[in-house]
């Protein structure tokens, strides 16, 4: 058993990030530690009733990022810091590098007032390893349009998500202590190889 680590899953809609959480869990549970698994925006009570606001109302861009971190503060206050308190393994699907890509990449809000929240809501805690889910827009849009009921986020235009794949990118290429790309476009088996590849060297 090793103390908890913080693992964050990200991507655009349609990269296949969220078939692959079960599995690191399972993967690190196997290991013999304790793994929680929490999405944003989300993972508690009050944070799911924003999701429910935030993916099918319309509403003030800005409105949009505040009620991201105001989930987030809760969150990482609820599950997130006691976990890592407790030496708990917590896996995320979805944090802040979402914010950066989504409302910065996607929306074109201003990076630095998101990074101002972002000292304010979680000043000093990162992840300690973030996996960006990466696809073609194509490969994506393909993915999503085999969806039904699609939410707020998943209508929008090639423009969008080109922007907010592009974000995460460069932030991959900013913290790379931090990130590991995956080629989402891989078979499933090709992508366990690499996740066993990256949980065993933490
Ligand atoms: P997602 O994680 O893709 O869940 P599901 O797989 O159930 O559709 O949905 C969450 C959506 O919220 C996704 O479109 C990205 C968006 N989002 C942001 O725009 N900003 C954020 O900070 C977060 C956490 C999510």
């Amino acid at each position: 058993m090793t103390a908890g680590k913080f693992i964050t899953f990200e991507g655009i809609d349609g990269a296949g990030k969220s078939t692959h959480i079960a599995y690191v869990a399972d993967l690190l549970h196997g290991r013999g530690n304790t793994v929680i698994t929490t999405r944003e925006p989300g993972g508690t009570a009050l944070g799911e009733a924003l999701r429910n606001l935030l993916l099918h109302e319309k509403m003030h861009l800005e409105t949009e990022a505040l009620l991201m971190f105001a989930a987030r503060r809760e969150h990482l206050a609820q599950v997130i810091e006691p976990a890592l308190a407790r030496g708990d393994w917590v896996i995320s699907d979805r944090f802040t590098d979402a914010t950066f890509a989504y409302q910065g990449g996607g929306r074109k809000l201003s990076l630095p007032k998101l990074a101002v929240l972002e000292q304010w809501v979680h000043p000093g805690l990162q992840p300690d390893l973030t996996l960006l889910f990466d696809v073609p827009l194509e490969v994506a849009r393909a993915r999503l349009d085999a969806t039904r009921d699609l939410d707020k986020f998943e209508q929008e235009k090639t423009d969008f998500f080109a922007a907010t794949r592009a974000e995460y990118l460069r932030r991959a290429a900013e913290f790379p202590e931090r990130f590991r790309v995956i080629d989402s476009t891989q078979p499933i088996t090709e992508v366990h190889k690499t996740l066993d590849e990256i949980v065993s060297s933490i």
